[in-house]
């Protein structure tokens, strides 16, 4: 295969806007994850919505990880092909179409994927005996994120048992994800919240062990509430994805984990000396969560992104020398986002280029 032609550059040289990551924060990101899960006995199923990049998923399997997480069917035909083979689809895969691909990738990965409706599962069983394949599922419990799941309690049971019967499907245990205390600033209060989230999961499991259900897999948790959720909590596998290259949004919840990820971008303007217009708008950035924070120690508040332009205004204008031309930086405020609107990794160590990997599962969302 040949180099890519940013391969040994200075980083100041390949061409903005570009998605750049540190590969020693990225390692040591990596390690500390699975150092935790280790130390903590809970297996590490990361979530790869975060990369999308088969490369950064080796480097995860290398230290430990027992499988993947994916939100989409589309992203596990990507995974499965790139030779990862036991994939959890955390979201219900609903509606014949994603049926029909669901079960035709189940004769190449073991597929898990989650439920929390008896019809749904009365029609994955069909699909699969259609084509002679076998789906794990798992029963997905709403711990107060009201998204998907059933409620603590029989339900659980009902569709526990109910898949068990089916002749195609295997009961393989319960989804249960905190993600609406990610987020939450006060550590004491986070780690609380996450305790008392999942004690109803505990007599959930326990009618299931006295029903001959045990789950042999309870998968959970992200990057904002790991510690909690995989030391004090019946998770019995971790689906964090962000900690791998963090953003503006997770790093002050989580300072033991680098900001590896930055996106490039060249200054195209300084119209006025305290406005600052870049090349990275938003088909290089996103926002939701926030705009990106511009790194190297310069004041400036973000005005807006339009499609291909940032625009900031300085803080102290006459302090900066920054002019066309020049070279600036940003700390994505939500990675997963920014990611899939890029095609390629640039990985850097030392100021240059060591490595370019593809964002193999960027733009799959089906
Ligand atoms: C089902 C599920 N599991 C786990 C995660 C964890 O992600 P992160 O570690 O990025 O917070 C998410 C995030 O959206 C999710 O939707």
């Amino acid at each position: 295969m040949s180099q890519h032609p940013a391969h040994g550059k200075p980083l100041d040289q390949v061409d903005t806007p570009s998605l750049l990551v540190d590969l020693d924060r990225l390692e040591a990101n990596i390690q500390r994850m699975a150092d935790f899960a280790a130390e903590h006995t809970v297996a590490l199923r990361p979530h790869i919505k975060t990369h999308k990049c088969p490369e950064v998923a080796r480097l995860q399997r290398e230290a430990g990880a027992v499988g993947f997480t994916c939100a989409k069917v589309s992203e596990a035909e990507v995974f499965a092909r790139a030779g990862f083979t036991d994939l959890l689809i955390a979201n219900q895969i609903t509606g014949p179409v994603k049926i029909d691909r669901l079960t035709d990738l189940a004769r190449e990965a073991r597929l898990t994927a989650a439920v929390d409706n008896p019809d749904n599962l009365v029609n994955l069983d069909r699909a699969c005996a259609d084509k002679g394949v076998r789906l794990g599922v798992l029963v997905e419990v709403d711990l107060g994120m009201k998204r998907c799941g059933v409620q603590p309690g029989p339900a659980v049971l009902e569709l526990a048992a109910q898949a068990e019967d089916l002749s195609h499907l295997d009961f393989r245990g319960l989804q249960a994800y905190e993600g609406h205390l990610v987020l939450l600033e006060d550590p004491d209060e986070r780690a609380e919240q996450v305790r008392e989230a999942f004690r109803p999961l505990e007599q959930v499991i326990a009618d299931l062990e006295a029903a001959g259900l045990s789950p042999e897999m309870v998968s959970g948790g992200g990057t904002g509430t790991y510690d909690t959720a995989g030391a004090e909590t019946p998770l019995t596998e971790l689906q964090v994805g962000s900690y791998v290259f963090m953003d503006a949004t997770y790093g002050p919840l989580r300072p033991e984990f680098a900001p590896a990820l930055s996106v490039s971008s060249t200054v195209v303007s300084r119209p006025v000396p305290e406005r600052l217009v870049t090349d990275a708008g938003l088909k290089a950035l996103t926002s939701e969560f926030g705009w990106p924070e511009l790194l190297g120690g310069i004041q400036a508040e973000m005005n807006y992104l339009s499609e291909e332009h940032g625009v900031l205004t300085l803080a102290d204008p006459g302090r900066v020398e920054l002019e066309a031309g020049d070279r600036v930086r940003f700390r994505p405020s939500h990675v997963c986002t920014t990611v899939n609107l890029h095609d390629q990794l640039i990985v850097h160590r030392d100021g240059r280029v060591v490595d370019v990997w593809p964002i193999a599962a960027r733009g799959c969302v089906q």
